[in-house]
């Protein structure tokens, strides 16, 4: 198969920052995405309807002129989020999942949840109206090895909480371990699990290849071999609970080649690309156009694409770095190829 047309894909998890860095990045969403579950960890985080409303009409307003890209947006939940939150976000018709991050589990996660066990009243209002708990897995806890938080959050705070809360919709965002998988895969349709492309491409030896790679980091962390083929079985399986999310993370250059660098690969430009090596490699790519396009839409209760996408087989530079706020930003991958030029229709 040497090209393929699928629906206009969605990218189920992305970060688009704001003001003169998200003029920079949308764009490379939007030429490919019809639609994108945009991250609202800002700074100050978007914890309010309004504040979403607000950030919505900001990425609005930064797209090229003509594009139909969609942004879904998304609430940050903190200890004080009332469930009138929740009603004002169902109503909004424009929110479509609320974000957990255990305070200080990643990028401006300092404003995160550190008493999940007293929000029971929100995410019950959640579980009623239907609107999916987005979470970033990780424990917090320092003495947990940084390898194994994603598989102590699922023990330690997904299981209960799917216990508590019979109805909820769940999505492990960003899955690393072959633990995620199991999770995703027991968890019966209200549970769902989005896939990386650096985390299908990569193990946790690309972090350290010949030398410190700062853009091979990540949150969560790369993991090893082994979790890496499990996620690339989850992500080809052609089972509904797995789909797209690229959590396309731009940091500036500096931010990331620095003593204590920033958390985040960027991707938005080439993510679909990516995701083609590794279901062509799979013998898979029959199913991308569920994985990118479907499943998501379907778990969200979105109508699916109607419009499309062609990929062509042909390798396609992907540049050092792309302009960012005033500085760059280095994708992943920079100076390198991929094996899929992306065309409309
Ligand atoms: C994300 C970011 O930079 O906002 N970074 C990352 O490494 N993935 C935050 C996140 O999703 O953890
Ligand atoms: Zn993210």
């Amino acid at each position: 198969m040497d090209s393929l047309t699928i629906p206009r894909p969605d990218d189920m998890h992305l970060h688009l920052r704001d003001g003169a860095a998200l003029a920079s990045v949308v764009a490379h969403t939007a030429a490919t995405f019809a639609r994108a579950v945009v991250m609202p960890n800002l700074k100050p985080p978007v914890t309010t309807t309004a504040q979403a409303v607000a950030y919505r009409d900001r990425i609005l307003a930064a797209l090229p002129a003509g594009t139909r890209f969609q942004p879904l947006m998304t609430l940050y939940l903190t200890d004080t989020t009332p469930p009138d939150e929740i009603a004002r976000a169902v109503d909004s018709g424009v929110v479509h999942a609320v974000k957990l991050y255990p305070a200080g589990a990643t990028t401006h996660a300092d404003a995160g949840v550190q008493h999940l066990d007293a929000l029971d009243a929100t995410i019950d209002a959640m579980a009623r109206a239907g609107m999916p708990l987005l979470v970033h897995g990780e424990v917090t806890d320092g003495e947990v090895d940084i390898f194994d938080r994603e598989a102590v959050f699922l023990e330690r705070f997904a299981a209960p909480l799917l216990a508590r809360h019979p109805s909820l919709k769940l999505v492990i965002e960003h899955m690393t371990t072959a633990q995620a998988v199991a999770f995703v895969r027991a968890g019966g349709p209200r549970v769902a699990g989005t896939i990386t492309p650096q985390h299908l491409l990569l193990n946790r030896n690309a972090i350290f290849a010949g030398g410190l790679r700062p853009h091979h980091y990540c949150l969560p962390v790369l993991k090893r071999e082994t979790h890496r083929q499990a996620l690339v079985g989850a992500a080809v399986s052609g089972e509904p609970c797995f789909f797209l999310g690229t959590d396309s993370a731009p940091h500036a250059r500096d931010a990331k080649e620095a003593a204590c660098g920033c958390a985040g690969c960027y991707t938005a430009p080439h993510a679909l690309a990516l995701y083609a090596e590794v279901f062509d490699q799979q013998g898979a790519l029959d199913r991308l156009a569920d994985f990118a396009s479907g499943f998501g839409a379907d778990f969200y209760g979105l109508p699916r694409a109607t419009d499309a996408v062609t990929l062509v087989r042909e390798p396609a530079p992907v540049p050092e770095a792309f302009p960012f706020a005033g500085g760059e930003v280095v994708p992943l991958r920079a100076g390198g190829t991929v094996g899929w030029r992306v065309v409309d229709g």
